[in-house]
Formats: structure tokens, sequence, C-alpha cells
């Protein structure tokens, strides 16, 4: 195994410009990691970036897999390589299944789950190759294990990012590798992510199911965030379970009772 005393740790944020990945980002930078910070928004970047001691920032779309190779391409040239992988950018879609449209289903699939299977296939090779210490982090939520109505899409997309970190857990179990693997499951943060009429987005409200049921929990989610958890509890929360590998990470014991009901119904199901 490499001596990682001797090299700087480097982690890769998404999400970076804003809530719980700007806090990943200022956290990492205070253990001394350099960070490689990845947004849509290039303002949020640099506030980011000037939170951080050392930053390397790209203004991209994790949704987009020609832009994650030029940003492994751009680290390349510069003989960084990163061993910290945090998955986190995300957007929030409310509505039914059947109502969301077409454009939206691609929108919510692109950037909460092909916007982390693209930094896997792009980065994940390389590091195990280079067999230092590191770990991922991927970003679900609570809606990745519990499911409230009329969030089809929001609640699709999180439990995708669940089944596929724990696939991911397992598989690097079995070859003995050096990284570690997490889910973070959040409840609710203080971060914008409900506020999804923000022009850079690109969604459009009337591509949106108007269903009155689905603006409530819109409304009612808003309301949660806003009186939710500081971000920077939820970046250390998360530094301490990688610490001691733990593959879940929870935030919010308040749920535990939905749960319980719902894989309590399961288990009866096939008791049954
Ligand atoms: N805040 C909560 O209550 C909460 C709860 C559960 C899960 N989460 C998850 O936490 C993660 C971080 O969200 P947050 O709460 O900090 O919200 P946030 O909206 O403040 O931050 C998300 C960041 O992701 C960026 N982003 C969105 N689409 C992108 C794309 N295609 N490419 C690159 N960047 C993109 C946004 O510009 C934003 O800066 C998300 O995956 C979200 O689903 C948040």
């Amino acid at each position: 195994m490499v001596d990682t005393s001797v090299l700087n740790s480097v982690s890769l944020i998404t999400g970076a410009a804003s809530g719980i990945g700007r806090h990943l980002a200022i956290h990492a930078s205070n253990l001394g990691h350099d960070v490689v910070l990845i947004d849509l928004d290039a303002n949020g970047l640099d506030e980011t970036k000037k939170l951080c001691s050392k930053a390397e920032t790209f203004c991209i779309d994790v949704g987009n897999y020609e832009q994650i190779v030029e940003v492994k391409e751009a680290l390349d040239k510069k003989n960084i390589n990163v061993n910290y992988l945090f998955n986190n950018a995300g957007i929030f879609i409310e509505g039914r299944s059947w109502k969301t449209s077409h454009e939206m289903w691609n929108k919510i699939i692109s950037t909460n789950l092909l916007g982390i299977t693209n930094v896997l296939n792009v980065f994940l090779d390389q590091m195990l190759n280079t067999d230092i210490k590191g770990h991922i982090v991927n970003t679900a939520s609570m809606a990745g294990v519990i499911v409230g109505g009329f969030l089809a899409p929001y609640t699709a997309t999180k439990h995708a990012v669940v089944g596929l970190s724990r696939s991911l857990y397992e598989e690097l179990k079995e070859t003995n590798s050096n990284i570690g693997v997490s889910v973070l499951c959040p409840g609710v943060v203080q971060s914008q992510i409900i506020e999804n009429e923000r022009p850079l987005l690109e969604i459009n409200q009337d591509d949106l199911d108007g269903d009155e049921n689905a603006k409530l929990m819109k409304t009612m989610l808003s309301e949660g965030v806003r009186n939710g958890l500081e971000p920077s509890m939820v970046a250390e929360h998360v530094f301490e379970a990688i610490d001691k590998e733990e593959f879940w990470i929870f935030t919010h014991q308040e749920f535990a009772d939905t749960y319980k009901e719902y894989s309590q119904e399961i288990l009866d199901s096939m008791n049954s």
C-alpha cells in the first residue's frame, strides 16, 4: 500500500456551490485536503473556493459525461489524483409519476443518478489502481429509503442512489479495496434544494405536475428545509462516518418510526 502520510488527500465534491456540498468542501479543506469543486453555479463555486485553502473549480453539469471526462483530463495535466469522491449534486422535482413529463424524468435521472455513475466511470478505476486509501460518499436522502406521496421523481432517483451505493459497497468489499463507500441519507437540511425555480437548473415550471398535493408537499418541505439542520453539522457527521468506515449515514432519527412501519409492511408480506 502507498504511504499516504506523504501525499495530500484530494476530495472531489459535486454540488459544491451551495448547502451540503459547500460544507463538505469546507470541512475537507479544514482537514487539509485539496478540493476539486464541481457545480453548475459559477458564482456559488467562487464563494466556496474562497472558503477553502486549495481548490480547483469546474463549472459543469454532472449529468454530462464528456464534461466529467474533461475535468479528469484537466486534473491529470496537473498531476492531481483524487482519492475522496463526494457525489452530492442533486435536484428536487415534486410530482406524480405519470404526470412528470418525459423531459423532467430525463433531467432528474441525469443529475441525481447519472451524475454519480459518470463520476464513478471516469474516476474510480484510477483510484483503485493507485492503491491509496480513499472513500466515496453518495448523497441520497431519507427519500431513498422511505416513500412520501407526490414526490415520485425525487423518490425514485434517491432510491436508485441507495441501490447503486450498496452495490458499489459490496463490489469494493469483495475486491478488498482500499476505498470505502457510504451513502448519506439526510432528512431536512438548510439549503436551496427545494427552490427548483432557480434559472440555472433549467427546470421549466410549466413542465412540472401542477397537482395540489404535490405543491403542498413542496411547501411543507420548503418550510422544513428552512428550519432544517445546519449543513456544517451534516459535513461533520459525514467525516466521522468516513473515519468509522460506516456505510449508512443518517442525520435525522425522527424518521425511524416511518421506516419501521414501511419495512414491517414488507416483512409481513414476505412472511404471509
Ligand atoms: N437539504 C436537504 O434537506 C436534503 C435532504 C436530503 C437530501 N439532500 C440532497 O443533498 C444534496 C445536496 O443538496 P443541498 O440540499 O445542499 O441543495 P442545494 O440546492 O443547496 O445544493 C445542490 C447543488 O447542486 C448543484 N447542481 C444541481 N444540478 C447540478 C448539475 N446537473 N451539475 C452540477 N451541479 C448541480 C446546484 O447548483 C447546487 O449548488 C442533493 O443531492 C440533495 O438531493 C438534501
